[in-house]
This record gives structure tokens, sequence and C-alpha cells, in this order.
């Protein structure tokens, strides 16, 4: 079999496809509320009521030079912050709006001692921006704003013109691509064209103005990658982006592979969420990155920060669980794609050129059968501490001469997947 690579796309994905883990990052004021960045859709709350939260943003405690310490020690490459979210708040100081930090207790841009930190670390820099906003004035009510289930909600839009919308959109990512430096990713969020609600539209290209925004950042910032949700044809956004799901192989689109990266959460929510439980076990982390970079795509893992500034203790576990692992493993990360060969059960297969990356979920007695493989391996070593793993094959008029035995210890490596490294000949 031979692995498709996926056609170039406008931006510079080299980098990306190489580096494979990034961190996302959610912070903005729902970080208060601590029940979702959602929250102001989900409950409905009217600005003025919402408002508490931008008067009480304070976080004391914010150091992102530590932030992005424990990203490079997870195995990170890259960072992707929100610099606004569909609450419409900007974490830096933009020119075009007074909802943001510099006007709360906090006082400061939060952005720029940001991506100083993140780059100190050798991260690279993304920005995610909201397309959607439920704080800007122009913004026309639909069926996912709050105040959706207002009786004046038609009324109101009466006067709010998306094109005013649109282009204090354009100034702010003008801002952003001008003001920070490289920035390597523009992370747009995201189209609802077909949302129809008590007779108000759901918005998409049209309503974004998505062709010119997106002409202005590439020109802006050559080589940039821009994701896909502008609502705009496939071919002119350089990822595709699963999200809260893992595709089972590589992601196509009309039957051709294309460059691509899922979001996860440790949790539920994005945004910093108190009471919710739904935490994901060190084998899940370790093995949706696996799973992953082995159907050649990318990893975008979310942490949500509290609203002191600071990853909390569930988060730093989590990436605690990536810095332990990765530290030793990275090579079967960086670098690598889906294998041209077929994993045995309860295994799965990375590749980087002859290099091949056995990574058992399952570890079994003593052999594990690689059908295919014989007389193609040179050597094989665990990778945790590069100690020689033997190998056979069968002999002449034995059975399944295709196929190649490991011979492993008993024991399972102390570490949440282990991680076999075959030398191709
Ligand atoms: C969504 C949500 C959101 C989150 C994003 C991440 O579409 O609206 O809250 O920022 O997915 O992919």
């Amino acid at each position: 079999m031979t692995v498709p690579t996926p056609a170039p796309t406008p931006g510079d994905t080299s980098w990306f496809m190489h580096d494979r883990f990034g961190m996302f990052i959610h912070w903005g004021t729902y970080a208060l509320a601590a029940r979702h960045e959602w929250v102001k859709n989900r409950e409905q709350i009217p600005d003025d009521v919402y408002r508490k939260y931008f008067e009480y943003f304070d976080p004391d405690l914010y150091d992102p030079r530590e932030w992005a310490r424990t990203a490079r020690e997870a195995g990170m490459k890259y960072v992707v912050i929100t610099s606004k979210h569909h609450e419409g708040f900007c974490l830096w100081d933009s020119q075009y709006t007074d909802y943001k930090a510099t006007n709360t207790p906090c006082g400061k841009d939060l952005l720029r001692p940001f991506v100083e930190a993140f780059r100190a670390e050798g991260l690279r820099v993304g920005f995610y921006y909201s397309l959607i906003d439920w704080h800007h004035p122009e913004f026309p009510i639909d069926g996912i704003h709050p105040m959706r289930n207002h009786p004046d909600a038609l009324k109101w839009n009466e006067t709010r013109d998306v094109r005013k919308y649109a282009e204090y959109m354009r100034n702010q990512v003008r801002e952003l691509l001008t003001g920070y430096g490289k920035i390597s990713i523009m992370w747009f969020d995201f189209s609802y064209p077909t949302n129809e609600y008590r007779g108000m539209k759901g918005k998409g290209r049209d309503d974004w103005e998505s062709e010119k925004l997106l002409k202005m950042v590439r020109e802006l910032q050559p080589g940039i990658i821009v994701d896909n949700r502008l609502d705009l044809p496939s071919e002119m956004a350089d990822i595709q982006t699963p999200e809260q799901f893992q595709p089972r192989e590589g992601v196509k689109i009309d039957g051709k592979p294309v460059v691509w990266e899922a979001c996860q959460t440790f949790s539920g929510s994005w945004g910093y969420y108190r009471d919710e439980y739904t935490w994901k076990s060190p084998e899940q982390l370790i093995q949706m990155l696996i799973n992953t970079v082995s159907c050649g795509g990318n990893l975008l893992m979310n942490v949500g920060p509290t609203a002191r500034g600071t990853f909390d203790d569930r988060a730093l576990d989590a990436l605690d669980v990536y810095a332990q692992w990765m530290r030793l493993h990275s090579r079967s990360i960086y670098g690598c794609t889906q294998s041209e060969f077929q994993a045995p059960r309860d295994c799965r297969f990375t590749q980087n050129g002859k290099r091949l990356y056995l990574h058992v979920f399952a570890w079994p007695f003593r052999h594990l059968h690689i059908d295919g493989l014989a007389g193609k391996v040179e050597y094989a070593q665990l990778l945790n501490d590069a100690s020689e793993i033997r190998m056979t094959t069968p002999r002449e008029g034995e059975a399944n001469r295709e196929t190649l035995t490991l011979e492993l210890p008993v024991r399972k490596p102390d570490t949440v997947v282990p991680v076999i490294e075959l030398f191709l000949a």
C-alpha cells in the first residue's frame, strides 16, 4: 500500500505536518462563569447581566511564560489562542472596541506577553478569532445568539448592519496580523448558513465577506495556515478541522487526502468549567495523539485557563501525561504520518521514512505477530529505553512465512503506551 499525500494548499503546511501536536487555549470572561464558553448562549444571558464577568475579570496570577513552558514540556510545538471568542471579548488592546482586557480590572493587553512567551519557548503562534460575536451591536441576532428568544429580536435586527460588522472583523484581524510579528495560523470559527430560527437566518460567507477577509489574511501573512470554517470552497482552506471526535482514517474530500487537525478537550468544555468531570484518562490522551498521527493528522489539545490566569490542576495533570510520554516517545510523533503497513490487532503504526513505530495499546503475552513484515525489518527496539526486541520469522516450509514475530518482555514497560521502533531494511 502506498500512502497518498495531501495536495499543496495556499499556505505553508510543511512545518505543520511535521510538528503534529499543538495547544489550543480558550480564555475569556466566560472563565469567571466557569460553566462553558457558551454560557451566554445556553442561559440566554443579556449583555447587562453578562457584563459582571467583564467587570470582575482580573487574572492576577497570569504568567504566560509558565503556560509556554508547560506546553513545550508536553511536547506541543504550536499554540492557538482565542484572541476573541463568541462572547466578543478581546484579549488584546484593539482600537476598534472597548470590550477588551485593557478595560477590565486586569488593565493589560494579555496577548502581547503571550505571543512573546510562547515564541521564546520555540512554539509557533496562531490566533483563533470568532466570526460570531454576541456583544457587537451590529451583529444581527440569529438562532444561536443569546437574545434569539427576545420578543424584540427581529425589530432590533432592522437596525443592525452585518456589513459594518464584517468591516469590524477585517479591522481587528488586520490588527492581529500586523501587530504581533509572524503569525502561523489563523483559526476562524464558525459558519452556519443553513441555520434558520424564528425567521432569523444563519451566517456564512456573505455575512462575513469571507473572500475579502481571507484575501487580506493571505496578503498580510504570506504562508499562513487558515482553517476551513469561513464557508468557502474547501480548496481555499489549508486545514480541515474535525472537532470532538476522532476520524477513523485520514480525512478526505472528494476521495482525496487533505491536511487536517483534530481539536479536542481534556474534559467536555473548551472554556474553564469548574464542575465538569468527564476528564479523559491518561490512556485516552496518549491514544488520541497516536490515533491522530497514525491517520496522518495533527492534534490540537485544548486548555481552558481559570479566571485567575492559571491552568488548573486537572489540566496540569493531563499535560504532564503528555510530558512524560513525549519525553521518551516524541520521535514516533514528529515527522511521522500514516504508515504504508497494516498494524496488528490492538496496535497502531506511525512511520517516518524507514522508521516504523509500533504503538502497543494492549500489551500481549510474550509474542506480537505482524503479518506482512517478515524479512522487512533489520532491527527492533523498545523506544523508551532503546533495549533490543528480538525477532523471529518462520523458516522455509513453515506456516505464515510473511509473519514477523517480536519477542516481548512479559512485563509491559512502565509507560502509558509502549512503542517499538522498527528499522526497515
Ligand atoms: C466550536 C465552538 C467553540 C469552540 C470551537 C473549537 O465550534 O463554538 O466554543 O471554540 O468549536 O473548535
